[in-house]
């Protein structure tokens, strides 16, 4: 049986993640595959428990695991904690620890949240991105790093660093998911300015070379920004280091109508982790306001790529769809006026979706 490391964190992430747990258990009810689900504390959660973002015994769960289903982490209780002690480190360390590598941001248009997106409809009703981002290296890993005092005076620096190596085999996954969609794709850096970018668009060029099929262009990263908003549907995959890739993945999620909506896979060699993309928004935490429907999302991208299951994938996904199509709106999605409903009625709504009745 597969073993699933499930760590609900901090803010909007126990609610958010409580739906999507009930949807695998739902799955696994109705003859999906079997998991065994293994509860674990991550970021301010385990701070309070533990004293460490990650402790121990959560890393060696994470380890054990095939898959990690986290919520979100942080909040302004622990932003006055040294570096090492933010709730973040927690999510940080267990990218790094389990060597996940390829975080998969898909950015989708739902049909019936086209009028969500503060974009005019006829510029997103096309979108389909997938944001490919490199995630265990780039400057959030980068040594040296730290902050001093030099003769009375604060200073603080990190390092932008990726050796050939972590570019290619992240090069290499985003020209296959290519591969497997529209046949283009999209490199960001910023080279015109950075040596470190500038290797990123070399190594990205020389890795073209094994996939003739594919459409190569590069873009930097300011115009990446603009033309993500000028014309979004001309993007197909769109590859990044990791500090652009966070940085592109919530403006793209924009284009959706919510980052409320968009899942993520981080995947390693035989590890992954799947959350959402949105943070632990502790603005509505404990409210019942939070949109469950990333998360959720997030279990389908499981189901797809940690648990062989597609069809599976697919049914999760089209469980999502028909409560949309039912007309059910968490507040980030409802047009303004309209009613919405609670993040537990959403997780709800999508189990009896599945189930085959209505919610
Ligand atoms: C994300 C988040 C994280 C990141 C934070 C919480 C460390 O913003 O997953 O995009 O910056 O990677
Ligand atoms: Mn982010």
């Amino acid at each position: 049986m597969k073993k699933i490391a499930f760590f609900p964190g901090d803010g909007i992430g126990p609610e958010i993640s409580s739906c999507a747990r009930q949807v695998l258990e739902c799955v696994m009810d109705l003859g999906g595959p079997a998991v065994e689900i293994q509860e674990g504390l991550v970021g301010g959660a385990a701070l309070d428990a533990e004293g460490e973002p990650l402790p121990a015994a959560s890393l060696d769960l994470a380890l054990a695991a095939d898959a990690v289903l986290l919520g979100a982490v942080g909040g302004p209780k622990w932003d006055g904690l040294p570096p090492e002690k933010r709730p973040e480190q927690g999510l940080l360390r267990l990218r790094k620890a389990l060597d996940l590598y390829a975080n998969l941001r898909p950015a989708q248009i739902f049909p019936q949240l086209v009028d969500a997106s503060p974009l005019r409809p006829e510029l997103v009703r096309e979108v389909d991105i997938l944001v490919v981002r490199e995630l265990t290296g780039d400057i959030y890993f980068g040594e040296p790093r730290g902050r001093e005092e030099v003769d009375g005076k604060r200073r603080a620096y990190n390092t932008m660093v990726y050796d050939e190596d972590e570019i290619r085999r992240i090069a290499r996954v985003a020209f296959r998911a290519a591969q497997g969609r529209r046949g283009k794709l999209c490199s960001v850096d910023k080279a015109n300015v950075l040596e470190c970018t500038r290797l990123w668009r070399e190594v990205v060029t020389e890795t073209a070379q094994e996939f003739p099929d594919v459409q190569l262009e590069h873009l930097y990263v300011d115009n990446a920004a603009m033309q993500l908003i000028r014309y979004p549907a001309q993007f197909d995959v769109l590859l990044t280091g990791n500090m652009f890739g966070d940085i592109l993945s919530d403006e793209a999620s924009q284009l959706t109508g919510s980052i409320g909506m968009l899942p993520s896979a981080s995947l390693g060699e035989g590890r992954a982790m799947y959350e959402p993309i949105h943070g632990s928004a502790p603005d509505i935490a404990g409210q019942d306001k939070a949109n469950p429907l990333a998360t959720i999302l997030s279990v389908a991208m499981m189901l797809r790529h940690s648990l062989a299951a597609e069809a599976w994938a697919l049914r999760v996904e089209k469980a999502v769809t028909a409560v949309l199509d039912q007309g059910l709106r968490t507040a980030d999605i409802a047009p303004p006026g309209t009613p919405v409903i609670g993040t537990a009625a959403m997780g709800n709504a999508v189990v009896a979706a599945l189930r085959g009745g209505s919610a």
